[in-house]
């Protein structure tokens, strides 16, 4: 009897556990997947299927170091377009991006999707973080 009970509490504990730890990767999930749509509708024609961006006219999403050192920053760069000279793996791009329409949720789905696909481990860029980031935009 006293096993048993001994039994069922560790169970409620496991489970406890368990899903406290599956809400962030459920909430990672639901971004990344919905990111890759939002990245074929609005991206993947410039910045290509796996990132690799085309030729000398359009940066490759490939590069972990540039998107780590500027995340707070993307966030504007999708809304508001981006217009200035960048190196990318060494290489100078200076093409316009245009601005996206998309809203906060979206850039959060989609900055979720590139950032954690390409090579890239930034985790997830929720609605939160998008908004802040927003706010700051220079
Ligand atoms: C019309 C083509 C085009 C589209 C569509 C486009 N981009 Fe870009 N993107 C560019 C160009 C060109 C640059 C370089 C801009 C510069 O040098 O100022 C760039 C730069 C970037 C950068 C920073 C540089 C790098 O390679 O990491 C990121 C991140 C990025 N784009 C993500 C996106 C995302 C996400 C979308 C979809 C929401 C998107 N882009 C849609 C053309 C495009």
């Amino acid at each position: 009897m006293k096993l048993k009970i001994t039994g069922a509490i560790s169970a409620v504990i496991i489970l406890f556990i368990a899903s406290c730890q599956s809400e962030e990767s459920i909430e990672f999930r639901r971004y990344y997947s919905s990111g890759a749509l939002v990245y074929q509708t609005h991206c993947q024609n410039c910045h290509g299927i796996n990132g690799e961006g085309l030729s000398a006219l359009i940066p490759p999403l490939t590069d972990s170091i540039y998107l780590k050192n500027n995340k707070t920053a993307l966030a504007c760069y999708i809304k508001l377009g981006l217009n200035r000279p960048i190196t990318i793996k060494g290489r100078t791009f200076d093409d316009a991006m245009p601005a996206a329409e998309l809203s906060p949720v979206e850039i959060a789905r989609v900055l979720t999707y590139i950032g954690n696909s390409f090579g890239n481990k930034l985790n997830t860029i929720n609605e939160q973080a998008v908004q802040a980031d927003l706010a700051k935009c220079e």
